[in-house]
């Protein structure tokens, strides 16, 4: 595991584009899993900068979203098919259709899931997925639990992650109780994974994912065993190591 730590976040976010940018400009046909959150915001922002500035296309690339509320609508403001259109994707050239998201609005959940997962299979394996880190070690939409799902599955979401959540919405209650997410299995199958951590209040978890005990407990744990993994801190996310 390369641990990197960084005293700003522009530096850091400039640094997490970097690597996107570089996969898309090395692998002829990338396919990159992607993440929402606070976290990727101003990772976003700066691969936007650099598409603008006419450094990259992503013409060839394929995308897949790690998780998606379940029952509103995909034009809700805070639905992830809205965050990844108004922080990446209306702004670069990806097609629409290489651009996957789980739908959180299918009449069958289950269907759509392994829908999902055959289009992942189809396109090979992530050359990189992008990964931001829940207060409980949640990864995507991976709660704390006895045991991991492999695929992409319909989760309950943890009252802690609605409530860390909440701030996107008008009200707790507005928050979904349920989300599809790609599974454990999956994220630890990507090529490259890139974590990325902001933040005093996430340093524990920093902690307890990178050099605790490996359990389904802290699901970001388990990336403590992939050969390829990246972690880009900032110094207050880090000051637990
Ligand atoms: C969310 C997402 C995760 C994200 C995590 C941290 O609920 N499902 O993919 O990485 O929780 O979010 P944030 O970056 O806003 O702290």
């Amino acid at each position: 595991m390369n641990i990197l730590t960084f005293d700003s976040d522009s530096k850091l976010n400039e640094a997490a584009a970097g690597i996107i940018i570089g996969t898309v400009q090395t692998t002829p046909r990338a396919v990159l899993g992607l993440a929402t959150g606070g976290t990727p915001v101003g990772i976003y922002k700066e691969v936007v900068r650099e598409y603008d500035r006419g450094m990259i296309s992503f013409r060839n690339a394929i995308s897949f979203n790690l998780d998606e509320y379940v029952n509103i609508p995909s034009d809700h403001p805070e639905s992830y098919h809205s965050y990844m259109n108004q922080h990446l994707f209306s702004h670069i050239d990806l097609p629409a259709a290489q651009c996957h998201i789980p739908d959180g609005n299918a009449a069958d959940p289950d269907a759509e899931c392994r829908r999902f997962d055959a289009l992942i299979e189809q396109a090979g394996q992530i050359d990189l997925q992008l990964l931001g880190l829940g207060h409980n070690g949640h990864i995507g939409f991976n709660e704390p639990a006895h045991a991991l799902i492999r695929g992409t599955h319909v989760v309950e979401l943890a009252e802690e992650t609605r409530e860390a959540n909440a701030r996107f919405f008008d009200s707790i209650d507005e928050v979904p109780k349920q989300a599809l997410t790609m599974g454990v299995g999956t994220i630890l199958k990507a090529k490259k994974i890139m974590l990325v951590v902001k933040g005093a209040d996430k340093a524990d978890i920093v902690a307890r994912a990178l050099q605790g005990p490996i359990t389904t407990d802290c699901p970001a744990s388990l990336l403590q065993t992939h050969p390829h993994l990246i972690v880009l801190l900032d110094a207050p996310a880090a000051s637990k190591l």
